[in-house]
């Protein structure tokens, strides 16, 4: 197994094709669910919204593993810019067999090293998975995430979140009133 790491821009198209299939098994559901215009900004077939996402892509010889992303979101919170990193589109393509870590762990280790503030979203029957990888989970979060274009995130989920040196979750959990507007279509 190993881990590929690839600035979005530079994925060659045949990669972003296979990723692209494993990510609309996966997900495509959910994102019917929420808007129509959602699936349209979540196909690699639309790689300008994917071009400074850094993509994990775990692979043996010969076929893709587990595949995620982080998006580099600049958003504004109680008068403060920060720069956070969202996490996205986790995907192991057979579960169970530690493709989900060696993708988890490689995306923990950049936030970590970047000292970056990470955020994503999970249902809850997943959280367990981003604890045991050295995520923090917050219940009862994810509505005061809104999407400024958008009708939102699953208001099912969870928020699951790694702290950087902004100290940006910190602000968000510290002000229970306040709304965090995403402004990007999604992450
Ligand atoms: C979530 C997902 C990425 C996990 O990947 P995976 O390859 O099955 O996980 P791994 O085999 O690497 O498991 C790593 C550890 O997490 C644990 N784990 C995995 N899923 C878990 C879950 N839902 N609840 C609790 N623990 C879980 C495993 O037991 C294992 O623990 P161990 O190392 O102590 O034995 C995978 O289930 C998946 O692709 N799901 C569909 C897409 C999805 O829902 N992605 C998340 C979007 S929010």
């Amino acid at each position: 197994m190993k881990v590929d790491i690839i600035i979005g821009k530079n994925l060659p198209s045949g990669l972003a094709s296979k990723i692209d299939v494993i990510w609309k098994s996966h997900f495509q559901e959910s994102w019917d669910s929420i808007s129509p215009e959602w699936t349209r900004y979540k196909g690699l077939d639309n790689p300008e919204a994917y071009a400074n996402d850094t993509f994990f892509i775990i692979t043996d010889e010969e076929r893709i593993l587990a595949a995620g992303r982080l998006r580099p979101i600049e958003l504004d919170f109680l008068e403060t810019t920060y720069f956070i990193l969202g996490v996205a589109d986790i995907v192991a393509v057979e579960k169970g067999k530690g493709y989900g870590r060696a993708l988890i762990e490689a995306v923990h280790a950049r936030l970590i090293e970047t000292e970056m503030t990470g955020v994503g979203f999970c249902r809850p029957s997943k959280s367990p998975f981003y604890e045991k990888m050295g995520f923090n989970i917050a219940k009862d979060l994810v509505e005061r995430f809104v999407y400024k274009e958008f009708i939102g995130v699953g208001h099912s989920e969870d928020v699951l979140y790694v702290n950087g040196k902004d100290r940006f979750m910190e602000q968000v959990l510290a002000h229970p009133d306040e709304i965090v507007h995403i402004p990007v279509p999604n992450w």
